[in-house]
């Protein structure tokens, strides 16, 4: 008889609730299990799902070069800063507001990049100018669709700003935002200070999460 455990049954992995799990706890370890980028990316021994985001990007938008400098803002655990050194591989800094293993060839900073003092770290790490900027930068969802777009919103503008200041001329942007693409300030600003401005969810981007990205291309200085 079953009491404490609740078996979720799908035609994939059965995953049961254990007695302190939660329903979402849940869903999510299902949804890993039966994820083929997870799996792709166990066996591939990247940090996580997400370089496959960046590598499709790349394939399409052709976003790296090779010697290129990048700028990986909310870096952790550190996927997308690998997939830019194998692809690009100049000076290479990844910052995220947590704790983040070492990657060969670049230069980890921790920083919360809301707060002012982190662009005065990051010049203080490389006094040249990147070719490309990432934001890959999330907020925990609350499950509250409004909050949760503005949230995400507001880490794009950061990201754009940072972009803005550390780009090269002709350099490119790429980050994170949410469904329906960029508006309003944030596009008008990317509009005023890029020749090109893309949006595009990758395969890899599960089709439930809200999340696009904005691919901005050559930057006017
Ligand atoms: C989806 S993860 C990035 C995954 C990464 N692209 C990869 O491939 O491994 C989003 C990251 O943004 C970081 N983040 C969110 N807000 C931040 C902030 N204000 N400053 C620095 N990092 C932030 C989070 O800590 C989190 O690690």
């Amino acid at each position: 008889m079953i009491k404490k455990e609740k078996i979720f049954r799908t035609t994939k992995e059965v995953v049961k609730t254990a007695r302190r799990r939660k329903n979402s706890s849940t869903r999510w370890l299902q949804r890993q299990i039966n994820d083929p980028y997870v799996r792709q990316a166990q066996a591939e021994g990247k940090r996580s799902r997400a370089a496959y985001k960046i590598i499709q990007i790349d394939e399409k938008f052709n976003i790296f070069n090779k010697g290129n400098s990048v700028l990986d803002l909310g870096a952790a655990p550190g996927s997308w800063t690998e997939v830019a050194l194998e692809r690009a591989g100049g000076i290479t800094i990844a910052v995220d507001i947590l704790e983040m293993d070492d990657i060969k060839n670049a230069i980890i900073l921790k920083a919360d990049l809301s707060d002012e003092v982190s662009s005065d770290l990051i010049k203080k790490l490389s006094n040249e100018k990147f070719d490309v900027v990432l934001s890959d930068m999330a907020a925990s969802t609350t499950g509250h669709k409004q909050t949760d777009h503005i949230r995400t919103q507001a880490l794009a503008e950061l990201a754009a700003l940072y972009a803005v200041e550390f780009l090269k001329p002709g350099g490119v942007f790429c980050a994170k935002v949410f469904q329906g693409g960029t508006h309003g300030d944030l596009l008008n600003d990317l509009k005023s200070n890029f020749k090109s401005i893309k949006h595009f969810k990758p395969n890899a981007s599960r089709k439930e999460s809200p999340e696009t990205y904005v691919i901005a291309k050559d930057f006017k200085g």
